[in-house]
């Protein structure tokens, strides 16, 4: 028999996401209007997935594609109460399917305490995939950073959101790799805490918690992380030859920087390669082959038979970070080419931003 998994995700892009399933509600519906009925349909199962096989172990399992109906606004504003049972109402579609561990995408697993109260709840173990997030991302930005000419260890960077699960530790496992690290967040007794935090495990790093989302310009390698369902990174907050990743569905950058600022490197934070010929029998946007790292965290989990809650909470630590880093690597799941609002980045496109940038930086 072979292990099985199941991944939840949800709308995020409104009109977009549930025309993916339901092309004439899709069609038909306005965003305000997908919003509202959001909140009465049941969870949907989407699809099977196939083909996933470990490099090392030649292991394959299965999985399934179910949707949590609610859009992030609709998670935001419903009483906690209400979202946590819908996505339980999904994980026991997962439990019936037969997966032996369910991951939660997206929003399902910002909301509240990050899965445990959805955990409790459910007899399969449940996991965020966030510790596969941060190792992808901590990656990408340095990798970015490198093709862009930028040395890292002498770079100013920045976290925005950075007091939230992902950023928090994503926070601690940069500040050993930049010369400076801002830190944003929108308290001030949390973001001190996080910044009291890397010292902690970086003593004479230079970090600088911070309420004000303009430090953003003083950063070179912006790593941006938020829950705020609208975009809030714009063209004004980031300086020329600038690396951006971008972790946050829905994402904190806002188009404009893409049309606008051919300077910039943005990325997409966590796209990764998965091993074997994989179907997912599913758009949810990227081209085959590829998935979040949070999905792939939960794949990881079942090719090394590792059935058990493995993140949950907004308490992420270093270790986990490294040791799932380690166990997707030896499957096969390995960070993917940049992609940048949806589409492939290719080599000669990082050149000519790289061009670009060093031409704004003359004329600065
Ligand atoms: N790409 C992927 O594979 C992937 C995987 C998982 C999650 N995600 C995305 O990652 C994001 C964060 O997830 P998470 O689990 O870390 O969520 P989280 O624990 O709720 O953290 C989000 C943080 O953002 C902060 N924040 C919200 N609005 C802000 C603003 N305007 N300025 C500064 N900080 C702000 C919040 O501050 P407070 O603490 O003050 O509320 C919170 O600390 C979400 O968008 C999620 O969908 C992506």
């Amino acid at each position: 028999m072979m292990d099985t998994f199941a991944f939840v995700i949800h709308p995020i892009d409104p009109k977009r996401d549930v025309s993916r399933k339901f092309p004439l509600l899709g069609k038909l519906l306005s965003e305000k209007q997908i919003d509202f009925f959001s909140t009465f349909f049941p969870p949907v199962y989407l699809s099977q997935i196939e083909g996933i096989r470990s490099q090392s172990t030649g292991k394959q399992i299965r999985g399934w594609f179910i949707a949590c109906p609610y859009t992030p606004k609709r998670m935001m504003e419903l009483p906690v109460e209400t979202v946590y049972q819908k996505i339980v109402q999904t994980g026991r579609m997962a439990e019936r399917l037969g997966a032996k561990i369910l991951g939660l995408g997206a929003y399902t697993s910002v909301v509240g305490d990050g899965g445990i109260s959805i955990a409790n709840r459910l007899t399969i173990p449940v996991t965020t995939g966030d510790s596969f997030t941060v190792a992808v991302a901590v990656k990408a930005v340095i990798r970015a950073a490198a093709e862009m000419r930028i040395a890292s260890h002498q770079a100013t960077a920045v976290i925005v959101g950075a007091t939230g699960a992902i950023g928090r530790v994503c926070a601690q496992m940069l500040a050993g790799k930049v010369a400076k690290l801002y830190l944003v967040g929108r308290d001030s007794q949390k973001t001190e805490r996080v910044a009291r935090e890397v010292l902690a495990v970086h003593p004479g790093a230079q970090v600088v918690p911070t309420l004000n989302i303009n430090t953003v310009r003083e950063a070179k390698l912006v790593l941006t992380v938020t829950s705020n369902t609208e975009s809030l990174i714009h063209s004004e907050h980031l300086q020329p030859g600038s690396v951006v990743c971008d972790v946050s569905r829905p994402r904190d950058v806002s188009a404009e920087v893409a049309a606008h600022r051919k300077d910039i490197l943005v990325i997409d934070g966590g796209v990764v390669d998965v091993p074997g010929p994989v179907n997912f029998n599913f758009d949810f946007g990227f081209p085959p082959g590829k998935a979040y790292a949070c999905m792939a965290e939960t794949m990881a989990l079942a090719l090394e038979g590792r059935f058990e809650s493995y993140t949950l909470g907004k308490n992420i630590s270093p270790q986990q970070v490294e040791e799932i880093d380690t166990i997707a690597i030896k499957h096969g799941f390995k960070l993917s080419g940049f992609r940048s609002f949806e589409k492939n980045i290719s080599a000669e496109q990082i050149e000519a931003t790289w061009l670009h940038a060093q031409a704004a930086q003359q004329s600065s």
